[in-house]
């Protein structure tokens, strides 16, 4: 037996609110592209599986970025920590500034991956399905290297909620 009712409306910020009831970590996936460092924050990142290596991230197909950052030979995926709020929006914001007063390291195949961080991985496009507005990309691992210990960033709805306690 449903309770929904009938005929919904199913538009875009409705679909937000209710995606957003699902907490999430960030991540940012960066490289080096013709000598720029170009990147954005995502929270559709989720692991998928484990022989071959395979992690997945949603890109809007409106992305300004993903043109470009798809060109790399390899892509850095760092997952954010808490205190990297103020960084997540910066990788959301005006594309000139995403950078700015952010340390981070480069490999040689262009990966790129901030300095603070709980987990880091090098990664290579495995494929990409499109998925209505967004495209799914399948992203291969080659590398991941995370500490022990240090809480991730949370993204729930719209906000950045702390974690009480983790291990
Ligand atoms: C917390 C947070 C999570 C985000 N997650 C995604 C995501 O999973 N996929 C996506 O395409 N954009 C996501 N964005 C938006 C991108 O970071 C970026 O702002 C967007 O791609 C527009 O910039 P672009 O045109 O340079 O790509 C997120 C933004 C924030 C603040």
């Amino acid at each position: 037996m449903s309770d929904f009712a009938t005929n919904q409306d199913l538009d875009a910020a409705r679909l937000r609110r209710a995606f957003g009831v699902f907490p999430t970590g960030v991540v940012a996936v960066a490289a080096e592209v013709d000598g720029e460092l170009i990147g954005l924050a995502a929270s559709s990142f989720t692991g998928v599986s484990l022989d071959p290596p395979l992690v997945s991230i949603s890109i809007a197909n409106t992305s300004k970025t993903w043109p470009d950052l798809r060109r790399a030979a390899h892509l850095g995926v760092t997952v954010l920590a808490e205190h990297q709020a103020i960084v997540c929006r910066q990788l959301a914001g005006p594309v000139a500034n995403r950078f700015d007063d952010i340390a981070i390291k480069a490999s040689d195949d262009g990966a790129v991956t901030l300095d603070d961080g709980v987990a880091h991985f090098d990664c290579t496009i495995y494929r990409e399905v499109e998925a209505g507005d967004h495209f799914i990309v399948l992203l291969e691992l080659h590398g991941v290297e995370h500490p022990e210990s240090g809480n991730p960033l949370v993204f729930h709805r719209s906000g950045f909620p702390k974690l009480a306690e983790l291990v």
